[in-house]
């Protein structure tokens, strides 16, 4: 980093509901490498389907994480998702930049079913859209996110003390991984699918841009609950279990009890391709390709490409980015694919 460097060193942290996870990532000419790595799993209460409900215990699992990680930069870039982050994209009467700019604000409200005082928005403009109605309109891709929600990732990072500089969506950062990872072909339709613990962020992208973002209620605690419910264990057992480290006279029980949820993921995958479909008629997804640790559930992708028939892949996050010697490479890359959001979160960092 010289005196001159334009980016800011930071730290990628993704506050998900199962564990922080924290990366740091240097840039050179032969690309990006992790130069920092920790994460830190959270109790089954702190963070609850992306809420953060535990502010103390989440503040100081950040910073047990990155005292561990030896994180330096006091900068953090976080990321938020879930029910009250919403992105979307909407046709507004409008034929210039400008234009979109002066009246976004009153335009944007319809789409928005939160009271317009409580959410931060963004938005960037796409392009002259395609209607019917010879009326000027532009295609403008629309980011809110509830104020509360962006206050409770920000004030965690606070406590920790930390600076949180930028709080992004959790999505965006998945798309930034694929891309930095990926050579995509700008005609191809991509559905980038991050299992959690607890949601499913859905990105279909094309040309660097997502076309339809929205995240689903459901995740790898679906698993362990079903386990957990089914076999009267409590959620270590179930998840144990469920992670293979353990066997015992329940393993015959456990894989009808898992494919039931697989089904009912897929069925959710389902709804969200229909509509995508219905949404864009003319786009047809080419490749999926799933993160988040619930992708490691044996015979997921597999299931997905049988249902579907797109190619299905599980998403490498380090497929072009290399791994630093002073990180612990074997960990890094258990993780792997539960690591998209912080590597996607890291690279904003770098961002022109
Ligand atoms: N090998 C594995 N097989 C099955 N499930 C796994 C495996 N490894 C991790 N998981 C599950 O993945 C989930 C954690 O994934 P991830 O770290 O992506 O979620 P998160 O970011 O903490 O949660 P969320 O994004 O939903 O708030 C847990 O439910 C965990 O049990
Ligand atoms: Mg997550």
């Amino acid at each position: 980093m010289g005196l001159f460097s334009k980016n800011k060193p930071l730290v990628g942290l993704d506050i998900g509901s199962s564990s922080i996870k924290a990366v740091e990532l240097s840039k050179s000419k032969k690309g990006y490498t992790v130069t920092g790595f920790a994460s830190e799993a959270l109790g089954p209460d702190a963070v609850v389907d992306g809420a953060i409900m535990d502010a103390p215990s989440v503040a100081d699992s950040i910073k047990r994480t990155l005292a561990a990680g030896k994180f330096k930069p006091k900068f953090v870039a976080t990321g938020v998702s879930g029910h009250s982050v919403i992105v979307k994209r909407v046709v507004l009467p409008a034929s210039t930049a400008d234009e979109v700019e002066a009246s976004i604000q009153f335009d944007a409200e319809q789409y928005i079913p939160f009271e317009i005082t409580e959410v931060n928005m963004d938005y960037q403009v796409v392009g002259p859209a395609q209607t019917q109605s010879d009326e000027p309109s532009m295609e403008v891709l629309l980011v809110v996110a509830k104020k509360d929600k962006i206050q409770n990732h920000t004030n965690v990072i606070s406590l920790a003390g930390r600076t949180p500089e930028i709080v992004d969506i959790d999505a965006f950062a998945l798309q930034n991984t694929f891309e930095a990872n990926y050579k995509a072909n700008p005609d191809e339709t991509i559905a980038l699918l991050n299992i959690g613990a607890s949601l499913m962020n859905i990105n279909i992208t094309k040309g660097g841009m997502p076309l339809f973002i929205r995240d689903v209620s459901v995740g790898g605690n679906q698993y362990t609950d079903i386990l957990q419910k089914e076999l009267q264990l409590n959620f270590q057992e179930a998840e144990d279990l469920k992670l293979g480290k353990t066997g015992g006279p329940e393993a015959d029980m456990v894989h009808p009890l898992l494919e039931s949820i697989t089904d009912m993921l897929i069925m959710e995958v389902q709804k969200t391709f229909d509509f995508f479909r219905e949404t864009y008629p003319s786009e047809t997804i080419t490749r999926v390709l799933v993160s988040g640790g619930t992708s490691r559930i044996t015979g997921l992708p597999e299931k997905i490409q049988e249902i579907f028939g797109y190619p299905t892949d599980v998403l490498d996050p380090f497929k072009s980015i290399s791994i630093g010697p002073k990180v612990d490479a074997a960990k890094v890359t258990s993780l792997g694919p539960a690591l998209a959001v912080a590597v996607g979160l890291a690279l904003r960092g770098f961002d022109k």
